[in-house]
Protein backbone atom coordinates (compact mmCIF):
# COMPACT_ATOMS: atom_id res chain seq x y z
CA UNK A 1 0.00 0.00 0.00
CA UNK A 2 1.52 3.39 -1.15
CA UNK A 3 1.17 5.81 2.29
CA UNK A 4 2.78 8.55 0.46
CA UNK A 5 1.15 11.76 -0.54
CA UNK A 6 0.37 12.47 -3.98
CA UNK A 7 -0.92 14.89 -6.22
CA UNK A 8 -4.72 14.74 -7.28
CA UNK A 9 -4.25 15.53 -11.04
CA UNK A 10 -1.55 15.73 -13.38
CA UNK A 11 -2.90 18.91 -13.84
CA UNK A 12 -2.02 19.43 -10.32
CA UNK A 13 1.73 18.34 -10.68
CA UNK A 14 2.52 20.27 -13.21
CA UNK A 15 1.24 23.61 -11.97
CA UNK A 16 3.08 22.75 -9.05
CA UNK A 17 6.14 22.43 -11.23
CA UNK A 18 5.42 25.51 -13.29
CA UNK A 19 4.85 27.56 -10.04
CA UNK A 20 8.14 26.32 -8.35
CA UNK A 21 10.14 26.97 -12.08
CA UNK A 22 8.23 30.41 -12.84
CA UNK A 23 9.27 32.99 -9.93
CA UNK A 24 11.22 36.12 -8.79
CA UNK A 25 14.00 34.73 -11.49
CA UNK A 26 11.51 35.01 -14.72
CA UNK A 27 10.16 38.48 -13.98
CA UNK A 28 12.87 40.53 -12.55
CA UNK A 29 16.28 38.75 -13.83
CA UNK A 30 15.66 37.30 -17.28
CA UNK A 31 15.04 40.65 -18.70
CA UNK A 32 18.17 42.50 -17.49
CA UNK A 33 20.64 39.23 -17.90
CA UNK A 34 19.32 38.58 -21.43
CA UNK A 35 19.58 41.95 -22.20
CA UNK A 36 23.53 42.06 -20.58
CA UNK A 37 24.79 39.10 -22.27
CA UNK A 38 23.87 39.98 -25.98
CA UNK A 39 20.65 40.76 -26.22
CA UNK A 40 18.80 38.85 -29.05
CA UNK A 41 22.40 36.75 -29.30
CA UNK A 42 21.39 35.69 -25.60
CA UNK A 43 19.12 33.34 -27.17
CA UNK A 44 21.46 31.25 -28.58
CA UNK A 45 23.88 30.01 -25.35
CA UNK A 46 19.85 30.27 -23.74
CA UNK A 47 18.60 27.68 -25.55
CA UNK A 48 21.58 25.68 -25.74
CA UNK A 49 21.41 25.64 -21.90
CA UNK A 50 18.04 24.51 -21.84
CA UNK A 51 17.60 21.88 -24.52
CA UNK A 52 21.15 20.44 -23.07
CA UNK A 53 20.93 20.82 -19.65
CA UNK A 54 17.54 22.09 -18.54
CA UNK A 55 15.34 19.90 -19.79
CA UNK A 56 17.50 17.01 -19.48
CA UNK A 57 18.10 17.60 -15.78
CA UNK A 58 14.16 18.11 -15.20
CA UNK A 59 13.47 14.64 -16.80
CA UNK A 60 16.67 13.40 -14.62
CA UNK A 61 15.55 14.72 -11.59
CA UNK A 62 11.54 13.85 -12.21
CA UNK A 63 12.92 10.32 -12.49
CA UNK A 64 15.02 10.04 -9.83
CA UNK A 65 11.51 11.31 -7.52
CA UNK A 66 9.42 9.18 -8.84
CA UNK A 67 11.42 5.90 -8.79
CA UNK A 68 12.81 6.69 -5.27
CA UNK A 69 9.47 7.61 -3.67
CA UNK A 70 11.46 10.35 -1.10
CA UNK A 71 12.48 13.95 -0.23
CA UNK A 72 15.98 14.21 -2.52
CA UNK A 73 18.44 13.40 0.43
CA UNK A 74 16.37 9.75 0.90
CA UNK A 75 16.09 9.37 -2.80
CA UNK A 76 19.73 10.22 -3.21
CA UNK A 77 20.19 7.31 -0.73
CA UNK A 78 17.95 4.84 -1.99
CA UNK A 79 20.15 5.40 -5.17
CA UNK A 80 23.36 4.44 -3.10
CA UNK A 81 24.20 5.12 0.19
CA UNK A 82 27.11 7.33 -0.25
CA UNK A 83 25.27 9.93 -2.08
CA UNK A 84 22.81 10.96 0.71
CA UNK A 85 25.04 14.28 1.24
CA UNK A 86 24.29 15.12 -2.12
CA UNK A 87 20.79 15.45 -0.99
CA UNK A 88 20.83 17.58 2.00
CA UNK A 89 23.66 19.91 0.20
CA UNK A 90 20.60 20.55 -2.43
CA UNK A 91 18.31 21.03 0.30
CA UNK A 92 20.76 23.27 2.58
CA UNK A 93 21.07 25.50 -1.12
CA UNK A 94 17.72 25.69 -1.05
CA UNK A 95 17.52 26.34 2.66
CA UNK A 96 19.50 29.54 2.32
CA UNK A 97 17.41 30.50 -0.72
CA UNK A 98 14.37 30.47 1.09
CA UNK A 99 15.36 32.97 3.96
CA UNK A 100 15.86 35.77 1.71
CA UNK A 101 13.37 34.68 -1.04
CA UNK A 102 10.67 35.47 1.57
CA UNK A 103 12.42 38.79 2.02
CA UNK A 104 11.76 40.08 -1.49
CA UNK A 105 8.19 38.90 -1.80
CA UNK A 106 7.57 40.55 1.19
CA UNK A 107 8.84 43.76 -0.25
CA UNK A 108 6.81 43.12 -3.24
CA UNK A 109 3.74 42.78 -0.81
CA UNK A 110 4.56 46.11 0.68
CA UNK A 111 4.76 47.62 -2.46
CA UNK A 112 1.40 46.07 -4.19
CA UNK A 113 -0.20 48.33 -1.33
CA UNK A 114 2.06 51.59 -1.94
CA UNK A 115 1.19 51.50 -5.82
CA UNK A 116 -2.52 52.56 -4.78
CA UNK A 117 -1.68 56.06 -4.28
CA UNK A 118 1.56 56.08 -5.42
CA UNK A 119 3.51 56.12 -2.58
CA UNK A 120 7.23 56.07 -3.89
CA UNK A 121 6.45 59.22 -4.63
CA UNK A 122 9.10 60.86 -7.52
CA UNK A 123 12.07 59.85 -6.00
CA UNK A 124 11.53 56.05 -5.87
CA UNK A 125 15.25 54.83 -4.97
CA UNK A 126 15.41 57.18 -2.07
CA UNK A 127 12.21 56.22 -1.08
CA UNK A 128 13.20 52.17 -1.43
CA UNK A 129 16.62 52.44 0.38
CA UNK A 130 15.79 55.56 2.96
CA UNK A 131 12.04 55.47 3.63
CA UNK A 132 11.20 51.45 2.67
CA UNK A 133 14.13 49.70 3.74
CA UNK A 134 15.98 52.18 5.89
CA UNK A 135 19.35 51.00 4.51
CA UNK A 136 21.50 53.39 6.84
CA UNK A 137 24.56 50.96 7.95
CA UNK A 138 27.35 49.63 6.37
CA UNK A 139 27.92 46.77 4.57
CA UNK A 140 27.95 43.77 7.27
CA UNK A 141 26.01 45.75 10.12
CA UNK A 142 22.09 44.51 10.77
CA UNK A 143 20.88 48.08 12.87
CA UNK A 144 17.38 47.04 14.22
CA UNK A 145 14.57 45.38 12.87
CA UNK A 146 12.56 47.13 9.74
CA UNK A 147 8.84 47.01 10.65
CA UNK A 148 7.76 48.10 7.42
CA UNK A 149 9.57 45.15 5.92
CA UNK A 150 9.15 42.76 8.92
CA UNK A 151 5.04 42.46 8.69
CA UNK A 152 4.82 41.67 5.27
CA UNK A 153 7.40 38.86 5.79
CA UNK A 154 5.44 37.42 8.66
CA UNK A 155 2.59 37.24 6.47
CA UNK A 156 4.70 35.56 3.94
CA UNK A 157 5.87 32.74 5.72
CA UNK A 158 2.03 32.03 7.51
CA UNK A 159 0.81 31.91 3.92
CA UNK A 160 3.57 29.62 2.30
CA UNK A 161 3.82 27.39 5.96
CA UNK A 162 0.37 27.87 6.15
CA UNK A 163 0.18 25.95 2.53
CA UNK A 164 2.88 23.43 3.82
CA UNK A 165 0.79 22.53 6.89
CA UNK A 166 -2.11 21.34 4.39
CA UNK A 167 -0.39 18.86 2.97
CA UNK A 168 0.73 18.03 -1.14
CA UNK A 169 -2.93 17.89 -2.52
CA UNK A 170 -4.81 20.23 -0.17
CA UNK A 171 -2.55 22.76 0.38
CA UNK A 172 0.28 23.16 -2.67
CA UNK A 173 -1.89 21.54 -5.49
CA UNK A 174 -4.89 23.59 -4.33
CA UNK A 175 -2.34 26.97 -3.99
CA UNK A 176 -0.81 26.80 -7.61
CA UNK A 177 -4.08 25.85 -8.78
CA UNK A 178 -5.26 29.37 -8.22
CA UNK A 179 -1.67 31.25 -8.09
CA UNK A 180 -0.72 30.43 -11.67
CA UNK A 181 -3.77 30.94 -13.52
CA UNK A 182 -4.26 34.14 -11.50
CA UNK A 183 -0.76 34.84 -12.73
CA UNK A 184 -0.71 34.46 -15.79
CA UNK A 185 -4.01 36.27 -16.46
CA UNK A 186 -2.64 39.32 -14.60
CA UNK A 187 0.66 39.00 -16.37
CA UNK A 188 -0.95 38.84 -20.00
CA UNK A 189 -2.56 42.40 -19.00
CA UNK A 190 -0.10 44.16 -18.14
CA UNK A 191 2.57 42.81 -21.18
CA UNK A 192 -0.25 43.53 -23.55
CA UNK A 193 -0.56 47.40 -21.81
CA UNK A 194 3.41 47.68 -21.68
CA UNK A 195 4.01 46.97 -25.39
CA UNK A 196 1.07 49.48 -26.33
CA UNK A 197 2.38 52.28 -24.76
CA UNK A 198 4.56 54.59 -26.79
CA UNK A 199 8.15 54.21 -27.18
CA UNK A 200 7.76 49.93 -26.29
CA UNK A 201 9.00 49.37 -30.01
CA UNK A 202 11.94 50.60 -29.01
CA UNK A 203 12.58 49.01 -25.94
CA UNK A 204 11.91 45.63 -27.84
CA UNK A 205 14.39 46.76 -30.26
CA UNK A 206 16.94 47.11 -27.92
CA UNK A 207 16.17 44.01 -26.12
CA UNK A 208 16.15 41.87 -28.99
CA UNK A 209 19.06 43.37 -30.82
CA UNK A 210 21.62 40.40 -30.92
CA UNK A 211 25.61 41.16 -30.48
CA UNK A 212 26.75 37.97 -31.73
CA UNK A 213 30.25 38.87 -30.04
CA UNK A 214 28.68 37.93 -26.66
CA UNK A 215 28.48 34.29 -27.46
CA UNK A 216 32.30 33.62 -27.47
CA UNK A 217 32.46 35.39 -24.49
CA UNK A 218 32.49 32.49 -21.35
CA UNK A 219 31.05 34.94 -19.02
CA UNK A 220 28.14 35.16 -21.23
CA UNK A 221 27.21 31.24 -21.19
CA UNK A 222 27.89 30.90 -17.28
CA UNK A 223 25.20 33.69 -17.54
CA UNK A 224 22.70 31.58 -19.63
CA UNK A 225 23.29 28.11 -17.85
CA UNK A 226 23.05 29.93 -14.33
CA UNK A 227 19.66 31.50 -15.98
CA UNK A 228 18.63 28.17 -16.73
CA UNK A 229 19.23 26.63 -13.46
CA UNK A 230 17.67 29.15 -10.85
CA UNK A 231 14.62 29.56 -13.20
CA UNK A 232 13.71 26.07 -13.74
CA UNK A 233 14.51 25.32 -10.05
CA UNK A 234 16.70 22.44 -10.77
CA UNK A 235 19.65 21.43 -8.76
CA UNK A 236 17.28 22.67 -5.69
CA UNK A 237 16.12 19.13 -4.76
CA UNK A 238 12.58 20.78 -5.60
CA UNK A 239 11.56 18.81 -8.89
CA UNK A 240 13.20 15.51 -7.06
CA UNK A 241 10.83 16.43 -3.91
CA UNK A 242 7.24 17.30 -5.73
CA UNK A 243 7.78 13.95 -8.61
CA UNK A 244 8.03 11.86 -5.49
CA UNK A 245 4.52 12.95 -5.05
CA UNK A 246 3.58 11.28 -8.44
CA UNK A 247 1.21 8.34 -8.90
CA UNK A 248 3.49 5.38 -9.77
CA UNK A 249 1.73 5.70 -13.29
CA UNK A 250 2.83 9.36 -14.37
CA UNK A 251 4.11 10.59 -17.33
CA UNK A 252 8.07 11.86 -17.24
CA UNK A 253 9.34 13.21 -20.02
CA UNK A 254 6.30 15.06 -21.40
CA UNK A 255 5.75 16.75 -18.40
CA UNK A 256 9.72 17.79 -17.78
CA UNK A 257 8.77 19.49 -21.45
CA UNK A 258 5.99 21.31 -20.75
CA UNK A 259 7.51 22.61 -17.37
CA UNK A 260 10.51 23.96 -19.38
CA UNK A 261 8.90 25.73 -22.68
CA UNK A 262 5.91 26.77 -20.30
CA UNK A 263 8.89 28.15 -17.90
CA UNK A 264 10.67 29.80 -20.80
CA UNK A 265 7.50 31.18 -22.45
CA UNK A 266 6.97 33.14 -19.18
CA UNK A 267 10.17 34.08 -19.11
CA UNK A 268 10.26 35.28 -23.09
CA UNK A 269 6.79 37.31 -21.92
CA UNK A 270 8.47 38.93 -18.97
CA UNK A 271 11.60 40.63 -21.09
CA UNK A 272 9.31 41.58 -23.27
CA UNK A 273 6.84 43.26 -20.97
CA UNK A 274 9.82 44.41 -19.53
CA UNK A 275 11.93 46.15 -22.40
CA UNK A 276 8.10 47.25 -23.94
CA UNK A 277 8.00 49.07 -20.86
CA UNK A 278 11.54 50.56 -20.64
CA UNK A 279 11.24 52.05 -23.97
CA UNK A 280 8.05 53.72 -22.87
CA UNK A 281 9.99 55.00 -20.03
CA UNK A 282 12.87 55.97 -21.94
CA UNK A 283 10.96 58.13 -24.66
CA UNK A 284 9.34 59.78 -21.64
CA UNK A 285 12.45 60.89 -20.56
CA UNK A 286 13.33 61.19 -24.37
CA UNK A 287 16.76 59.43 -23.10
CA UNK A 288 18.16 55.95 -25.05
CA UNK A 289 16.61 53.03 -23.53
CA UNK A 290 20.19 51.59 -22.85
CA UNK A 291 20.13 54.06 -19.85
CA UNK A 292 17.20 52.95 -18.00
CA UNK A 293 17.88 49.43 -18.22
CA UNK A 294 18.69 47.68 -14.55
CA UNK A 295 17.82 44.53 -13.25
CA UNK A 296 17.47 42.83 -9.70
CA UNK A 297 16.33 44.84 -6.96
CA UNK A 298 16.71 48.25 -9.38
CA UNK A 299 14.20 47.37 -12.11
CA UNK A 300 11.63 46.19 -10.15
CA UNK A 301 11.48 48.80 -7.03
CA UNK A 302 13.08 51.78 -8.65
CA UNK A 303 12.44 51.66 -12.07
CA UNK A 304 8.98 50.28 -12.44
CA UNK A 305 7.38 52.62 -9.57
CA UNK A 306 9.05 55.03 -11.83
CA UNK A 307 7.39 53.71 -14.81
CA UNK A 308 4.28 53.56 -13.38
CA UNK A 309 4.41 56.97 -12.34
CA UNK A 310 4.29 58.06 -16.19
CA UNK A 311 1.63 55.59 -16.89
CA UNK A 312 -1.39 57.57 -19.22
CA UNK A 313 -3.97 56.03 -16.63
CA UNK A 314 -4.79 53.41 -14.08
CA UNK A 315 -1.03 53.71 -13.08
CA UNK A 316 -2.34 52.80 -9.04
CA UNK A 317 -4.05 49.57 -10.65
CA UNK A 318 -1.26 48.93 -12.76
CA UNK A 319 1.51 49.45 -9.96
CA UNK A 320 -0.76 46.69 -7.76
CA UNK A 321 -1.21 44.20 -10.64
CA UNK A 322 2.42 44.04 -11.03
CA UNK A 323 3.73 44.00 -7.54
CA UNK A 324 0.86 41.20 -6.64
CA UNK A 325 2.38 38.96 -9.98
CA UNK A 326 5.82 39.50 -8.08
CA UNK A 327 3.78 38.28 -5.15
CA UNK A 328 2.31 35.27 -6.75
CA UNK A 329 5.27 34.07 -8.80
CA UNK A 330 7.55 33.93 -5.70
CA UNK A 331 4.89 32.59 -3.52
CA UNK A 332 4.56 29.69 -5.68
CA UNK A 333 7.85 29.08 -6.07
CA UNK A 334 8.74 29.95 -2.07
CA UNK A 335 6.25 26.87 -1.48
CA UNK A 336 8.62 24.77 -3.79
CA UNK A 337 11.97 25.43 -1.91
CA UNK A 338 10.71 25.33 1.76
CA UNK A 339 8.72 22.10 0.61
CA UNK A 340 12.28 20.60 -0.07
CA UNK A 341 13.83 20.56 3.52
CA UNK A 342 9.91 20.35 5.25
CA UNK A 343 9.75 16.72 3.22
CA UNK A 344 13.67 16.02 4.05
CA UNK A 345 13.40 16.65 7.93
CA UNK A 346 10.12 14.65 8.31
CA UNK A 347 11.45 11.69 6.41
CA UNK A 348 14.96 11.71 8.41
CA UNK A 349 13.54 12.20 11.74
CA UNK A 350 10.32 10.53 11.35
CA UNK A 351 8.02 13.14 12.15
CA UNK A 352 5.27 14.44 10.98
CA UNK A 353 4.65 16.83 8.37
CA UNK A 354 3.34 19.63 10.77
CA UNK A 355 5.89 19.20 12.87
CA UNK A 356 8.78 19.21 9.92
CA UNK A 357 6.57 22.41 8.87
CA UNK A 358 7.10 24.35 12.08
CA UNK A 359 10.77 22.91 12.60
CA UNK A 360 12.69 23.84 9.25
CA UNK A 361 9.74 26.95 8.50
CA UNK A 362 10.18 27.99 11.45
CA UNK A 363 14.12 28.12 11.65
CA UNK A 364 13.78 29.50 7.79
CA UNK A 365 11.47 32.27 9.09
CA UNK A 366 13.58 33.61 11.86
CA UNK A 367 17.26 33.36 9.62
CA UNK A 368 15.30 35.28 6.98
CA UNK A 369 14.86 38.15 9.79
CA UNK A 370 18.51 39.47 9.11
CA UNK A 371 17.33 40.50 5.70
CA UNK A 372 14.52 42.15 7.31
CA UNK A 373 17.40 44.52 9.26
CA UNK A 374 18.56 47.69 8.32
CA UNK A 375 21.53 46.82 6.71
CA UNK A 376 19.56 43.45 5.30
CA UNK A 377 19.40 44.53 1.56
CA UNK A 378 23.02 44.04 1.42
CA UNK A 379 23.15 40.69 3.00
CA UNK A 380 20.40 39.83 0.50
CA UNK A 381 22.69 40.96 -2.31
CA UNK A 382 25.67 38.90 -1.15
CA UNK A 383 23.41 35.87 -0.77
CA UNK A 384 21.58 35.79 -4.02
CA UNK A 385 25.07 37.03 -6.03
CA UNK A 386 26.70 34.04 -4.15
CA UNK A 387 24.08 31.63 -4.86
CA UNK A 388 24.20 32.53 -8.31
CA UNK A 389 27.22 32.61 -9.39
CA UNK A 390 28.34 28.97 -7.56
CA UNK A 391 25.38 27.56 -5.93
CA UNK A 392 22.79 26.17 -8.27
CA UNK A 393 24.82 25.51 -11.27
CA UNK A 394 27.66 23.79 -8.94
CA UNK A 395 25.19 21.29 -7.33
CA UNK A 396 23.87 20.46 -10.74
CA UNK A 397 27.67 19.78 -12.20
CA UNK A 398 28.17 17.63 -9.17
CA UNK A 399 25.03 15.97 -9.66
CA UNK A 400 25.66 14.74 -13.05
CA UNK A 401 29.10 13.71 -12.49
CA UNK A 402 28.15 11.71 -9.19
CA UNK A 403 25.16 10.05 -11.18
CA UNK A 404 26.35 9.61 -14.93
CA UNK A 405 30.25 9.10 -14.21
CA UNK A 406 30.50 7.27 -11.28
CA UNK A 407 27.02 5.48 -10.69
CA UNK A 408 26.83 4.94 -13.69
CA UNK A 409 22.38 5.72 -13.85
CA UNK A 410 21.40 7.16 -16.90
CA UNK A 411 20.78 3.85 -18.79
CA UNK A 412 18.46 2.75 -15.57
CA UNK A 413 16.85 6.11 -15.43
CA UNK A 414 16.35 6.49 -19.39
CA UNK A 415 14.61 2.79 -19.05
CA UNK A 416 12.19 4.19 -16.35
CA UNK A 417 11.26 7.07 -17.99
CA UNK A 418 10.55 5.59 -20.85
CA UNK A 419 8.60 2.96 -19.95
CA UNK A 420 5.88 5.43 -18.51
CA UNK A 421 6.13 8.57 -20.30
CA UNK A 422 4.56 9.45 -23.87
CA UNK A 423 8.05 10.72 -24.89
CA UNK A 424 10.66 8.24 -25.52
CA UNK A 425 14.03 9.31 -24.52
CA UNK A 426 16.94 8.54 -27.03
CA UNK A 427 20.45 8.44 -26.94
CA UNK A 428 20.87 12.59 -27.00
CA UNK A 429 19.86 12.66 -23.16
CA UNK A 430 22.39 10.51 -22.09
CA UNK A 431 25.56 12.37 -24.39
CA UNK A 432 23.78 15.95 -22.84
CA UNK A 433 23.56 14.30 -19.69
CA UNK A 434 26.76 12.45 -19.29
CA UNK A 435 29.30 14.33 -21.99
CA UNK A 436 27.97 18.10 -22.63
CA UNK A 437 26.64 19.08 -19.21
CA UNK A 438 29.22 18.64 -17.55
CA UNK A 439 31.74 19.52 -19.73
CA UNK A 440 30.41 22.89 -20.75
CA UNK A 441 29.43 23.54 -16.28
CA UNK A 442 33.26 22.01 -15.52
CA UNK A 443 34.64 24.48 -18.02
CA UNK A 444 32.45 27.10 -16.55
CA UNK A 445 33.26 26.31 -12.69
CA UNK A 446 36.85 26.05 -13.26
CA UNK A 447 36.75 29.57 -15.05
CA UNK A 448 34.66 31.32 -12.01
CA UNK A 449 37.11 29.33 -9.62
CA UNK A 450 40.26 31.07 -11.57
CA UNK A 451 38.64 34.49 -11.58
CA UNK A 452 38.03 34.23 -7.87
CA UNK A 453 41.32 33.00 -7.00
CA UNK A 454 43.03 35.76 -9.20
CA UNK A 455 40.70 38.52 -7.58
CA UNK A 456 39.45 38.98 -11.46
CA UNK A 457 35.84 38.26 -9.87
CA UNK A 458 33.18 40.62 -10.92
CA UNK A 459 31.58 41.58 -7.65
CA UNK A 460 29.29 44.25 -9.10
CA UNK A 461 26.14 42.60 -8.08
CA UNK A 462 23.93 45.63 -9.93
CA UNK A 463 21.63 45.76 -7.33
CA UNK A 464 23.31 48.30 -4.74
CA UNK A 465 26.85 49.50 -4.95
CA UNK A 466 29.57 49.65 -2.86
CA UNK A 467 30.47 46.41 -1.04
CA UNK A 468 34.09 45.28 -0.16
CA UNK A 469 34.91 42.66 -2.31
CA UNK A 470 35.31 40.01 0.94
CA UNK A 471 31.96 40.75 1.94
CA UNK A 472 30.84 38.66 -0.58
CA UNK A 473 32.82 36.19 -0.95
CA UNK A 474 34.06 35.12 2.69
CA UNK A 475 30.11 35.48 3.66
CA UNK A 476 29.40 33.55 0.44
CA UNK A 477 32.11 31.02 1.41
CA UNK A 478 31.35 30.46 4.65
CA UNK A 479 27.69 30.13 3.80
CA UNK A 480 28.87 27.22 1.30
CA UNK A 481 31.13 25.55 2.89
CA UNK A 482 28.79 25.50 6.23
CA UNK A 483 26.06 23.74 3.49
CA UNK A 484 28.78 20.74 2.63
CA UNK A 485 29.87 20.03 6.09
CA UNK A 486 25.97 20.01 7.55
CA UNK A 487 25.25 17.76 4.46
CA UNK A 488 28.00 15.61 6.13
CA UNK A 489 26.99 15.79 9.52
CA UNK A 490 23.21 14.84 8.23
CA UNK A 491 24.49 11.44 6.49
CA UNK A 492 25.76 10.48 9.97
CA UNK A 493 22.14 10.19 11.22
CA UNK A 494 20.46 6.91 10.63
CA UNK A 495 16.98 7.49 8.63
CA UNK A 496 14.05 6.87 10.92
CA UNK A 497 13.00 3.39 10.89
CA UNK A 498 9.70 4.21 8.89
CA UNK A 499 11.50 5.99 5.89
CA UNK A 500 14.17 3.04 5.91
CA UNK A 501 11.54 0.27 5.84
CA UNK A 502 9.59 1.87 3.09
CA UNK A 503 12.21 1.56 1.42
CA UNK A 504 11.82 -1.95 0.36
CA UNK A 505 8.06 -2.10 -0.14
CA UNK A 506 8.73 0.90 -2.45
CA UNK A 507 11.20 1.00 -4.51
CA UNK A 508 10.91 -1.66 -7.51
N1 LIG B 1 12.66 29.04 -10.11
C1 LIG B 1 12.43 30.07 -9.20
C2 LIG B 1 12.64 31.41 -9.79
O1 LIG B 1 12.80 31.56 -10.97
C3 LIG B 1 13.26 29.87 -7.97
O2 LIG B 1 12.62 32.39 -9.11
Amino acid sequence: MENRAQWGTRAGFILAAVGSAIGLGNIWRFPAVAYENGGGAFFIPYLFALLTAGIPLLVMEFTIGHKYRGSAPLSFFRMNRKTEWLGWWAVLVSFVISTYYAVIIGWAMSYSVFAFNLSWGDDTEGFLFSEYLKLSVDPGQTGSLVPGVLIPLILVWLITLGVLFKGVKKGIEVANKIFIPTLVVLFMIIVIRAITLPGAAEGLQTFFEPDFSAITDSSVWVAAYGQIFFSLSIAFAIMITYSSYLPKKSDITNNAFIAGFSNSGFELLAGIGVFGALGFMASQSNVPVEEVVSGGVGLAFVVFPQIINEFPALNGLFGFLFFLSLVLAGLSSLISISETYVAGISEKFGISRNKAVGIGGGLAAVISLLFATQGGLFFLDAADYFINQFGVAFVGLVEVVVIAWFLRNLNDFQSHANGISDIRLGGWWKICLGVVTPVVLGYMMVDLFKKNLLKEFDTATGNYEGYADGFILFGGWFVAAFAIVMGFLMTLKRWDSKAFNEEKKEVS
